[in-house]
């Protein structure tokens, strides 16, 4: 990863209870030593997002919004506002997530939207893409993933230093099924070039690419060796505490 920040995020989805997180906070606060050039997230469901806070050490680990709007407020009954993740003093937010894009039917556009509105604001974004498994069987992935990136040729070196990429292959969200070391580092190389192309080769440099779909204790290790992974995005195995603890000390 170089000089690259390496990030680790716990994103919760639909999931947790203040029991939950108050214990999950216990163990990582009392078990996790800050290090250099790592930083560590979780993404609570939006109405724990100032409950986690308030547990987490601060100084050790920030938490994340899992989706926002493209506008500050309004009648947009269930939406949730980038300017209020900025009120909470919330620094991260993730859009694009599979299952917005799959499941709720959220655009590219719509995507590329809500992205340029949070950075406007200060919020660093985690932006996910990521391929379906019929799109990797046929040979499509690097197809799909340039269509996901393609509006983002447009953003300014500026704008690119609050992105980080998460790289999500659907077929591995929630699977069990995860992509290879090589899988993973081949198509993280892929999308740092497309960066290097369509932006500038010094924005792919600085750009962190985290992974995320079926990560766990185990894997984590052969995963963060690669030199194009930069960190990880975890759904169910941040939900434990050891797991999640044995994940960020994978760091490299
Ligand atoms: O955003 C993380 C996620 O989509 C991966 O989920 O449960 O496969 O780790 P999981």
């Amino acid at each position: 990863t170089g000089t690259r920040t390496f990030f680790i995020g716990g994103n919760h989805k639909m999931n947790g209870s203040k029991s939950m997180l108050e214990s999950l906070s216990k163990g990582m606060n009392e078990s996790v030593e800050s290090k250099e050039n790592v930083e560590i997230f979780i993404a609570p469901s939006y109405p724990y997002l100032d409950f986690l806070s308030s547990r987490l050490d601060n100084k050790k680990f920030k938490v994340s919004g899992q989706n926002c709007y493209s506008v500050a407020k309004g009648a947009f009954t269930g939406e949730i506002s980038a300017n209020m993740l900025v009120d909470l003093g919330i620094p991260y937010v993730i859009i694009g997530h599979s299952e917005r894009r799959n499941v709720f039917g959220e655009s590219t556009d719509l995507i590329t939207k809500k992205t340029k509105y949070a950075i406007s604001l200060g919020l660093t974004v985690i932006l996910c893409l990521g391929e379906q498994l019929d799109d990797r069987k046929s040979s499509k992935t690097e197809k799909v993933l340039s269509d996901q990136l393609k509006d983002f040729a447009s953003f300014t070196p500026e704008e690119w230093s609050k992105i980080v990429i998460a790289y999500e292959p659907v077929w591995a969200i929630g699977t069990g099924v995860v992509a290879t070391p090589q899988e993973a580092q081949d198509t993280h190389v892929f999308i740092r070039k497309w960066i290097s192309e369509n932006v500038s080769e010094d924005v792919a440099k600085k750009t962190s690419i985290m992974y995320g779909g079926s990560v766990n204790a185990e894997n984590c290790q052969n995963l963060s060796k690669q030199s194009d992974i930069d960190g990880f995005l975890v759904g169910g195995a941040s939900l434990i505490a050891a797991d999640f603890i044995t994940i960020i000390n994978s760091a490299v």
